[in-house]
């Protein structure tokens, strides 16, 4: 069973794919942590934002590896664990120069559906799960809100997580992310299968709970998933 969750920066993706998964006993894949690995290795080796073919190159040199189970999606990249490093304002800022690049998509969208096939079983959460990655899944949701309120969850998290941020840069910093969704690279499409859940004025139980509904109405069953944990190359 393939479960894919897409939407803007901030609609709650991640939070609902994480507890649907341990809901469910079956994988969680976190799509964005393998484009923000690529882009953390960009500034890692001061290769320009700009440098379209520096960072394809350092791309297919990257040896990047996710390791996700019902309760974690962890990246590691060129064997160290960059989980919460692939989470600062900096990575938030170089990632959308590595996601429109069509050669590192392709990379990335092929790995993750050897994942999909590893697996078996998975709840996979981004921006083109449902639309391009996996066309086929048996499930899709996409979620949205309002951009005040994706800004303010993303703050709480992000204050949580001890980064020093204000509500504004965050705000605005989706306003653009937004702007560059609406057009050019991996445009944010919402499948015609998928349920729309619009999460502003939602918990994130009830959004839970709402999509554990549809999978019971649609008398889907997961096969329990082992872990992943294989390289990407
Ligand atoms: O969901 P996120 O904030 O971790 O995503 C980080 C960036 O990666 C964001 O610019 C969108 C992009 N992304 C993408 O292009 N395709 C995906 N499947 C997941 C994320």
């Amino acid at each position: 069973m393939i479960i894919t969750i897409d939407g803007p920066a901030g609609s709650g993706k991640s939070t609902a794919a994480r507890k649907l998964a341990a809901r469910l006993g079956i994988a969680y894949l976190d799509t964005g942590a393998m484009y923000r690995a690529i882009a953390l290795r960009a500034l890692k080796l001061g290769i320009r934002l700009n440098d379209a073919a520096g960072l394809i190159a350092s791309a297919r040199d990257a040896r990047i590896e996710v390791m996700c189970g019902p309760t974690h999606s962890r990246v590691l990249l060129d064997g160290n664990d960059v989980t919460e490093d692939v989470r600062s304002m900096a990575v938030n800022g170089a990632t959308g120069f590595v996601a429109r690049e069509q050669a590192i998509r392709d990379l990335l969208v092929q790995r993750q559906r050897e994942i999909g096939r590893e697996l078996g079983s998975l709840v996979t959460e981004g921006r083109d799960q449902g639309s391009v990655v996996f066309p086929h899944a048996d499930l899709k949701f996409f979620l949205d809100a309002s951009v005040e309120r994706r800004a303010a969850r993303r703050y709480q998290e992000m204050t949580a997580d001890g980064e020093s941020v204000t509500y504004e840069e965050i705000l605005n910093n989706l306003k653009e992310r937004d702007g560059n969704d609406a057009h050019q690279w991996a445009p944010l499409l919402e499948p015609a299968s998928a349920i729309h859940l619009d999460t502003t004025q939602l918990t994130i139980h009830e959004v839970v709970e709402r999509m554990l509904e549809e999978v019971s109405r649609r008398r889907l069953t997961a096969h329990a998933t082992e872990s992943c944990g294989a390289a990407s190359r």
